[in-house]
């Protein structure tokens, strides 16, 4: 088990086959929301564990992260009678969770939650750090909180059913995470690995971030590499393009001339991550002046100058056009 410490609370994360059997629900009454694109043997699995009071489906994706899915969920819980002695049990993708943590953020003024996430991309980054999050428009992550799981509950077979571009793109996640702390990491994703120990020291790496700045106003900024660039494509082009294929395309402007560029692209291919997305330079610096990083005429950039040596740097804002 790896445990989180944040002030919001401490988060147990089991990874693993049986990583379900511990699941404890601290005899509350489960609201169990769940993606309804999971299988739903999964989620019978999920739910024989947690015997929910009611079950809540919801198609994932970043079209539900919205103030009105928001709202329903609040209505659909009172009306089933969810107290503040409730629990919020999530399965689904990082969107879903995304979502269940901030109504668990807010619900009678907050009750405790946990995640089961089912994509590779929410394993490794969604679940982890408490951060919970609406969209605006087309703004994402806008309206959101900080709270913690209390736990996450990882079962790496899951996996085997969820589409090969989802799964790419949670490598892109792994990907970074490795170029920002981890050199052997980077080197093993170069070849044959095992994803259970890849899920496990990304979930370490990312750790051992949020536990220094749970609250995201220095170092945790290092996990927006790639991100300035990437969540400004993935905004521009409405869906067309997967989280990581956008941060991957990110990654690899921030990565130009650097000692490790050819080396990350290497990589990047063999995850077939290397696709080019068109974009309009003036119309991309739009979409990143609306970035939550930037701060009137500067914007904080994750830098990594070396594999492993990962640090922000607080800019002028027109430095981001140096790299497009
Ligand atoms: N996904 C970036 C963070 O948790 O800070």
């Amino acid at each position: 088990m790896i445990t989180v410490k944040t002030p919001s609370g401490e988060t147990r994360i089991h990874i693993g086959e049986n990583a379900l059997d511990a699941i404890k629900t601290d005899s509350l009454d489960v609201c169990l929301i769940a993606d309804s694109r999971v299988p739903q043997a999964f989620i019978e699995r999920v739910a024989k564990v947690v015997r929910p009071v009611h079950t809540l489906a919801l198609a994932g994706g970043e079209s539900i992260k919205t103030l009105e899915v928001y709202g329903d969920i609040a209505k659909e819980m009172l009306g089933n009678g969810l107290s503040k002695a409730s629990l919020i049990v999530a399965v689904g993708g990082g969107t879903l969770i995304d979502m269940a943590g901030f109504v668990a953020s807010t619900y009678h003024r907050g009750i405790p939650f946990i995640a089961v996430p089912t994509t590779l991309l929410a394993m490794v980054d969604a679940s982890v750090g408490g951060k919970t999050a609406l969209n605006v428009d087309h703004h994402k992550n806008v309206i959101g909180a900080f709270h913690s799981p209390s736990a996450v509950h990882i079962v790496p077979s899951v996996l085997d059913s969820l589409p090969e571009r989802e799964l790419r793109s949670g490598y892109a996640e792994i990907i970074k995470m490795a170029l920002l702390k981890d050199r052997d990491l980077f080197d093993a994703l170069q070849g044959p690995h095992d994803l259970t120990d890849v899920i496990r020291r990304s979930v370490e790496i990312k750790r051992d971030i949020v536990e220094r700045d749970f609250r995201d106003q220095g170092i945790r900024h290092q996990l927006n590499y790639g991100h300035t660039i990437g969540h400004a494509l993935e905004a521009m082009h409405q869906g067309k393009y997967t989280h990581g294929e956008c941060v991957a395309f990110g990654m690899r402007k921030m990565a130009k001339g650097k000692p490790f560029e050819k080396a990350l692209l290497d990589t990047l291919a063999a995850h077939q991550l290397l696709i080019d997305i068109p974009y309009d330079k003036d119309a991309l610096i739009a979409f990143i002046r609306a970035d939550k990083k930037r701060r009137q005429d500067i914007i904080s950039l994750a830098i990594v100058d070396h594999v492993g040596e990962a640090r922000v740097e607080t800019v002028p804002f027109d430095t981001i056009k140096n790299y497009l």
